[in-house]
């Protein structure tokens, strides 16, 4: 197997990732180019719906992303929790208490676009309790969302592992909303019939073994 990784130094690694694993999926690259740094990496950072795309038309060797699709034969692994969280600015009256769903209810939201994995979950996990939430606008970034909360525009819900650097910062706060986190998981998923490089396994592998480390503190 060295052997064959020897040669493959060179090949290359075409993935997509949802935007909203960037955060973790950058840092996975960083040890994967250190130990392949001959290896040419493409990524395309992009929502679920642009990812399913990608599977379809069998356009990357690898996607990162939430649950499966159904329709398509997929081999997808789960590798870690990712943990959907209600953040606000600092100063909200609502940090500190314990929220009940009702209250939160009253609250604006600041929501992702169509498309997304993290509005589809959100809207399953609403619609599953019999609630309804306000949305003051629509936004296709986890970045811009952030700053948004912080602008004072509404609530928002993200996944955690975006939430690193706002939290150290404390910019952004989470709520403890009950029956929160809605529990999400990362997945690596390929195509059955996807053939594998030494290379492609490698990712795979770094993906599985070592993502969970790297966000640990989240
Ligand atoms: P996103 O996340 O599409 O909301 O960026 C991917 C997912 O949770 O499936």
């Amino acid at each position: 197997v060295l052997e064959e990784l020897k040669g493959s130094r060179r090949g290359t690694l075409t993935i997509a990732v949802a935007t909203t694993a960037t955060y973790f999926a950058l840092h996975l690259l960083g040890r994967f180019h250190q130990r392949f740094p001959g290896a040419n990496i493409s990524l395309d950072v992009t929502n679920r719906e642009a990812l399913l795309r990608h599977l379809e038309e069998n356009t990357v060797d690898m996607v990162i992303m939430g649950k499966p699709p159904e329709s398509l034969e997929v081999v997808a692994e789960p590798f870690m929790d990712n943990p959907l969280v209600v953040i606000a600015p600092p100063a909200h009256p609502l940090v500190g208490q314990r929220v009940p769903l009702t209250v939160l209810q009253q609250e604006t939201f600041i929501l992702r676009e169509r498309g997304s994995g993290t509005r589809i979950a959100m809207e399953r996990f609403f619609a599953h309790l019999g609630a309804t939430i306000t949305s003051s606008m629509e936004i296709s970034s986890n970045e811009a969302i952030k700053q948004a909360v912080q602008a004072g525009l509404g609530l928002g819900i993200v996944s955690q592992h975006t939430l690193e650097k706002e939290i150290a910062l404390q910019r952004l706060v989470i709520l403890d909303v009950d029956s929160f986190p809605i529990m999400r998981h990362w997945y690596i998923m390929h195509r059955k019939s996807k053939r594998f490089t030494a290379l492609h396994q490698a990712f795979k592998d770094l993906v599985t073994e070592e993502a969970q480390g790297l966000v640990r503190n989240a």
